[in-house]
């Protein structure tokens, strides 16, 4: 088996740990799927529902097909989307039907946002991101969650089949802006099987699992229709620059967005927080406490793609050879040129939109 590259991500922190514990998950094996890409082999890829049907359908060849959604809130992309836009590439080579909606209808009922400026955001920037970032457009279906008919009468079917102290139970809160969004949600995610009856595998931030959870209830009720309860596949955060669990807008000095200038990408970078020690002596002794470092997973979740580097790289470091000022200048080589590429790409995706597959209603 091919090495893993991953110091401390097969031992999951206590928080990823909770979570598969109090959300009932099902733990990642990245043995179960063949080519693992990078998120999958290094531990980032953590958790997910129903993996092992994904897993058969790509073993066996047969139709399954993988689906998620864009919130088009602002101009701007999460790390944590690209993982997402990854793993849709990922499972578009292994032959899934790839279907991106954009969550025009949610941003309306949960945030205020105009169906036209949804439209204007998602088409001038988050779909030309996501080609950007590798999706390929020839083989992806897209569509406005407020264009779909179908999606929106699945949703008031499935209001139907929830109570209110369900929903309460499984969102902690129940505002109508929330159940609108989380009923056209489980539309889109069995939208698919409308035509077909398949497995389908929907990769989104872990944050998205009540409305897996929400979605499987439904199933489970909806016995006319016989939906195949869907998959899920969950990424861990990014980590913030500073340490803390999750990359947030709220903290703009440790975040970083695509795209972002470089330079300040950079500056960014050099005050994160390392494993590097008090002194250089000390360094040289007992060399960096990779576990603690930020600049060393932001390139093995987001910046080094070959594991052999990677591995090269942390033996380096944590012999202390390598001091935490020379993994932050690497890092940010390496984040010049990758947010130089995105943005290239972006500029090129943009001329191609009109071309793409959108649904025709
Ligand atoms: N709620 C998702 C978000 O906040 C967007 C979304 C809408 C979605 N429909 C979906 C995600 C279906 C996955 C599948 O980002």
């Amino acid at each position: 088996m091919k090495k893993i590259i991953d110091p401390y991500g097969s031992e999951l922190p206590q928080d990823y740990t909770k979570l598969i514990k109090d959300f009932g998950l099902e733990k990642f094996n990245p043995e179960d799927f063949p080519s693992s890409n990078r998120l999958m082999r290094r531990g980032v890829v953590f958790a997910g529902r129903d993996l092992k049907i994904i897993a058969k359908a790509i073993k066996n060849k047969k139709p399954f097909y993988v689906l998620t959604g864009i919130m088009p809130t602002n101009d701007k992309l999460h790390f944590g989307s690209k993982m997402i836009v990854e793993l849709m590439a990922y499972f578009q080579k292994m032959g899934a039907q790839t279907y991106i909606l954009v969550a025009d209808l949610e941003s309306a009922a949960a945030r205020g946002v105009s169906l036209e400026e949804a439209r204007r955001r998602a088409m001038e920037f988050h779909i030309p991101a996501y080609i950007a970032l590798g999706l390929d457009p020839k083989k992806t279906i897209f569509y406005f969650q407020s264009q779909n008919r179908d999606v929106v009468q699945l949703g008031f079917e499935f209001a139907k089949k929830i109570t209110l102290n369900e929903f309460k139970s499984i969102y902690g809160n129940a505002d109508p802006g929330r159940i609108m969004s989380a009923v056209i949600q489980a539309g889109d995610i069995l939208y698919p099987q409308l035509k077909e009856r398949m497995p389908g595998i929907i990769p989104v931030g872990v944050d998205q699992d009540p409305h897996i959870r929400l979605t499987r209830d439904i199933v489970s009720r909806t016995k006319a229709k016989k939906f195949f309860a869907p998959s899920s596949i969950y990424t861990k955060f990014t980590p913030s620059l500073d340490g803390s669990l999750k990359m947030s807008k709220s903290k703009p000095q440790s975040c970083i967005e695509l795209p972002e200038d470089v330079e300040t990408a950079c500056k960014k970078i050099r005050r994160a927080v390392t494993g590097g020690r008090a002194t250089l002596e000390e360094h040289r002794e007992h060399g960096a406490e990779v576990e603690k470092d930020m600049v060393f997973e932001l390139l093995k979740q987001h910046l080094i793609e070959d594991d052999e580097e990677l591995d090269q790289i942390y033996g380096e470091y944590k012999s202390g050879h390598m001091t935490s000022g020379q993994l932050k200048d690497l890092a940010c080589e390496k984040m010049t040129i990758f947010m130089t590429k995105f943005e290239k790409d972006l500029e090129d995706a943009r001329k191609t939109v009109s071309k793409l597959n959108f649904i025709k209603f």
